[in-house]
């Protein structure tokens, strides 16, 4: 019986890791082993011990313990060595997480100092941390989606005493909410309030947390009501019954409820979240409405919280100014004044800079341990650029992830061989092991490293003949290359003189090569393992790029459509040249086998899963037609994320309209006819040829790409699969950017069908057809299809179609082209034609044309007449599939 008491006890402790799904809980200092669930706060906290090797542990002062009841800030860690030390903590990437550390001082050294110190999140800078008073514990806060299956939060000592730290907490949040076009988002000033209510909330009030704080304004009045927490009826972001519970309305009923403040810095992007609900049952002759401007511009219209449901409205784009302002109006017919139960303010923070290399980091963490290097290598090697570890340096560019390009461990008391890793820094351009005990040989892969300059090797004990392609390189004068005062060390020619040994040193090696080996075997194994437990970001994309750094010029043979971060270097020329910019990142030249192509590589912020954008690219790899650009392979590895398509000449239709091609002949009728037809037949495929159907949802004339036979291919279709949603389709109180291209019946409904774009593909159309922009300012009348549709009651066809034409097109295929154009712009979708009828329609516009510029044979000589009765043929032929 004792027994099964005492089972049952040990039961109790060992609580799993994680008793809340999503948390990560860690309590820094906690002695190692720990695992306890604050009594407060039922949160299961565990040591911090498998996440950091470095740092002291400490507990806060007595009378700080009795000051603050919470457990697991009774105990830190300390950094007094080192200027960067790191956790590193593993994580679901591209999962929306809180991120939050905390600090409480507590006079743990009893000098009462109280420090200074930065946190950096992997590459970033996230913050500095100043401690203020030695007996509050305070908090940074993000919501970050992590590009890696890791992240490192670092403590970086700037000379103003020793950094700690006391909890870090991880919360998984759902995966569409908190959603910014750019950036993470940082709690603002602990902006995160729970109107009306006398006391603060975290865990279990909130099931996300978070910590509510308390304000109470002179001017606002406070309102409470009981709701259990089973009639609440809630939405994604969950402010849970009790927060939502009590609210404010103005203390003067007929002013308006205010929340103002002024930024530091103008430029800094501030996203709101309002959470409301009504509080009573209104009765009949009752209402409660209020409109919410913002900066003075309405933001939000009659806005009527419903009983008892959450209700949030939040900004889909930041916000920024000198002053920022929301205020809640009451309306004119409002019986009852504004409400509100709670809001929280985030401001938009850059943590979006890439980590070093993945393949470059293994490599030299690799060496770090093979070595034992005694120095603050810790955290990312090159980044951020101030604290580059020390004797490394790195190429930096922009989006891309910084590379080493110098090593230099001279005077570190190396000893062993020269290491395999170091061939895998393939960018490096100077290595200095001089002055160090390494012995053996002096290794062929150093030839490999295609890009170094210097490499000295000075005074060390290497033995045997230096490869001769170093020597040549050296002759030649492109590499620098130090050998000196290595006694055994000899060039091809001299070896066999300096290898006559001493007749004692067989003796010695033998007898103390038992001995050696006794202690070696130990030795090697324990290295062994430190080597395994230090190489934790080790995973399958390493053994990618391995593979292609082994094999070098074969990858372009390989069969597969899947190039390593490497190829992709090679492709382009290391990103040599940029050939367009969009939404999900860069574009670059790039060629295999000297055939031309065009590399999209994704912007950090649109990295997806590995799995997914793995099955999505291999799907659209499949897709083929002669109206759309071929996807001929992508590269996964990690945060580089890139497709690689066939190269288009000619560039874009936007391009051409845009008058950007000045030199060359401006786009004829019958070009833009063409263009359309082709366009138009891509976007029929998309939607009729592929199972399951592919919608592109980014049709724009800039995505409408000309080969060198100005044959127009649609681009980029199924990106909006590839790439994670841009948030278009979240709910939201006001429309961001209207794009001009986007339906605006998906806008209201966000449901997306093949009949978007069909839209979209009308204002393209428009387009072709006016060469008017598609939004002109910011008036109501401002899009095309409205301007357009205003000029169509004039009757005029010529002051419609675009004056660059010079009259030189056929009437009635421009009254043609139009009407196709407005039934595909139709605020109905089920007036907007399919596009199998938009092909046909077109292609009948095209034959009128076309018959015209063959009568007069004058206009445009780039096609000739056989080749027009070709194409009309096949123009007509019924689509074959
Ligand atoms: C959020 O997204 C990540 C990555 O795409 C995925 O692994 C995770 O399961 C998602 N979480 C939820 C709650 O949908
Ligand atoms: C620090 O905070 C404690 C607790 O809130 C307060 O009593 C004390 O006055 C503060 N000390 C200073 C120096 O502000
Ligand atoms: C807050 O405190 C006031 C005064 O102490 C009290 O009247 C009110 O009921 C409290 N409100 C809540 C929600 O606890
Ligand atoms: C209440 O607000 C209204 C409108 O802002 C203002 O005209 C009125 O003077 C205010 N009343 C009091 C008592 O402050
Ligand atoms: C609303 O209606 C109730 C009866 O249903 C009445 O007693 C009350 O005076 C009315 N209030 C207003 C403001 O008209
Ligand atoms: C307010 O109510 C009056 C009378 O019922 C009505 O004429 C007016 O249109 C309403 N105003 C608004 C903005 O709804
Ligand atoms: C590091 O590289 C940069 C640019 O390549 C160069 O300007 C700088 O001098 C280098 N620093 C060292 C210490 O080699
Ligand atoms: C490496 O560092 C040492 C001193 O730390 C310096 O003297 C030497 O010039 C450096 N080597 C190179 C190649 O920059
Ligand atoms: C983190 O993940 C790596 C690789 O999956 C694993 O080897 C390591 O044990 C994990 N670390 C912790 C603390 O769970």
């Amino acid at each position: 019986m004792w027994i099964t008491f005492y089972v049952a006890f040990l039961a109790l402790l060992l609580i799993p890791a994680h008793a809340q799904p999503g948390f990560i809980s860690i309590d820094c200092g906690a002695e190692a082993g720990v695992s306890y669930t604050e009594q407060s706060l039922t949160i299961n906290y565990v040591s911090d011990e498998n996440f950091i090797n470095t740092g002291v542990r400490g507990t806060i002062a007595s009378e700080e313990i009795n000051r603050n009841n919470q457990q697991q800030l009774w105990n830190l860690r300390s950094f007094p060595e080192g200027k960067r030390n790191c956790y590193k903590i593993n994580v679901t990437r591209g999962s929306n997480y809180l991120i939050r550390t905390t600090f409480l001082y507590g006079n743990y050294d009893g000098r009462n100092m109280l420090p200074m110190f930065d946190l950096l999140l992997g590459a970033n800078v996230w913050d500095t941390v100043t401690i203020e008073n030695a007996s509050l514990d305070q908090s940074k806060e993000i919501i970050h989606v992590p590009s890696l299956d890791f992240i490192q939060i670092c403590l970086v000592n700037t000379g103003n005493g020793t950094p700690f730290i006391t909890a870090i907490e991880l919360r998984t949040l759902k995966n569409d909410t908190y959603v910014t076009q750019f950036g993470s988002l940082e709690l603002y000033k602990n902006w995160r309030f729970d109107l009306g209510s006398n006391r603060s909330y975290r865990y279990w009030v909130d099931v996300y947390d978070r910590f509510w704080y308390v304000w109470i304004p002179d001017d606002w009045t406070k309102l409470s009501a009981s709701i259990p927490d089973d009639s609440l009826k809630q939405n994604d972001y969950r402010p849970g019954a009790t927060i939502m519970s009590t609210a404010v309305t103005p203390a003067n009923d007929s002013a308006p409820l205010v929340i103002r403040w002024e930024p530091k810095d103008e430029t800094e992007e501030f996203y709101v979240y309002l959470h409301f609900t009504e509080l009573q049952a209104l009765t009949g002759n009752q209402t409660r409405e209020f409109n919410i401007m913002s900066n003075g511009k309405l933001w939000f219209p009659n806005c009527s919280p419903e009983y008892m449901k959450v209700n949030t409205l939040y900004s889909k784009s930041g916000t920024s100014g000198k002053e920022i302002k929301f205020s809640l109006e009451r309306t004119e017919n409002s019986t009852l004044p504004p409400i509100i139960s709670a809001f929280e303010i985030y401001r938009v923070i850059d943590l979006q800079k890439p980590e070093t290399l993945q393949g470059d980091v293994d490599a030299i963490t690799s060496i770090k341990s093979v070595y034992g290097v005694k120095r603050d290598w810790e955290g990312d090697p090159c980044a951020p650029a101030a604290y580059l570890w020390d004797g490394l340096n790195c190429s930096y560019n922009g989006i891309e992830s910084p590379r080493i390009t110098a090593l230099n461990l001279s005077s570190s008391g190396l000893s062993g061989k020269i290491d395999p890793s170091i061939s895998k820094l393939t960018m490096l351009e100077k290595l200095d092991l001089s002055n160090n005990n390494l012995n053996g040989e002096v290794p062929d892969f150093l030839i490999h490293l295609q890009h170094l300059k210097i490499l000295n090797l000075e005074k060390n004990d290497l033995s045997g003949s230096i490869p001769s392609a170093l020597i040549e390189k050296s002759h030649e004068g492109s590499l620098s290359l130090s050998v000196d005062q290595n006694p055994y060390l000899c060039e091809s020619g001299q070896c066999n003189v300096t290898k006559k040994k001493n007749i004692v040193t067989p003796i010695v090696v033998s007898i103390c090569g038992v001995l050696i080996l006794l202690i070696a075997v130990p030795i090697l194994w324990i290295i062994k393992r430190k080597k395994s437990k230090d190489s934790v970001a080790v995973n399958h994309q390493n053994e990618i790029s391995q593979q292609s750094t082994e094999k070098d010029d074969s990858f372009l043979q390989r069969k597969s459509q899947m190039y390593s971060y490497y190829d992709v270097l090679q492709i382009t020329n290391n990103f040599n040249r940029i050939i367009g910019k969009g939404g999900f990142g860069t574009v670059y030249l790039g060629f295999i086998d000297e055939t031309p192509v065009a590399v999209k590589m994704l912007s950090p912020s649109a990295v997806h899963g590995y799995q997914q954008f793995q099955a999505e690219v291999k799907l659209l790899i499949r897709v083929h037609h002669k109206n759309l650009t071929s996807l001929i392979g992508y590269c996964n590895e990690g945060s580089n994320q890139g497709l690689i398509y066939e190269y288009m000449a000619k560039g874009n239709l936007r391009e051409h309209l845009s008058g950007k091609y000045n030199e060359s002949p401006f786009l004829s009728w019958k070009e833009r006819l063409r263009v359309a037809v082709d366009a138009a037949q891509g976007l029929e495929y998309l939607q009729n040829g592929c199972k399951p159907p592919i919608i592109h949802r980014d049709v724009k004339s800039a995505n409408i790409l000309l080969d060198e036979h100005f044959q127009a291919k649609l681009s980029d279709f199924g990106l909006s699969k590839v790439v994670p949603d841009d948030g278009a389709s979240h709910v939201s109180t006001i429309v961001a950017g209207t794009l001009g291209y986007l339906d605006p019946h998906y806008h209201s409904s966000n449901r997306l069908t093949q009949k978007s774009d069909v839209y979209s593909f009308g204002v393209v159309l428009l387009e072709i057809i006016t060469n008017q922009s598609v939004m002109a300012g910011n008036e109501e009348n401002g899009h095309i299809s409205e301007r357009v549709s205003s000029m169509i009651s004039t009757g005029d066809i010529r002051a419609i179609v675009d004056s660059r034409l010079e009259g030189n097109f056929d009437i009635n295929s421009a009254w043609k082209a139009l009407e196709i154009a407005m039934a595909c712009v139709s605020p109905n979708p089920n007036e907007r034609p399919m596009m199998s009828v938009v092909v046909i329609e077109l292609q009948a516009t095209l034959a009128t044309e076309l018959a015209r510029t063959e009568h007069n044979n004058g206009g445009d000589s780039r096609y000739s007449v056989a080749a027009v009765s070709v194409d009309l043929d096949t123009e007509f032929m019924p689509l074959a599939r």
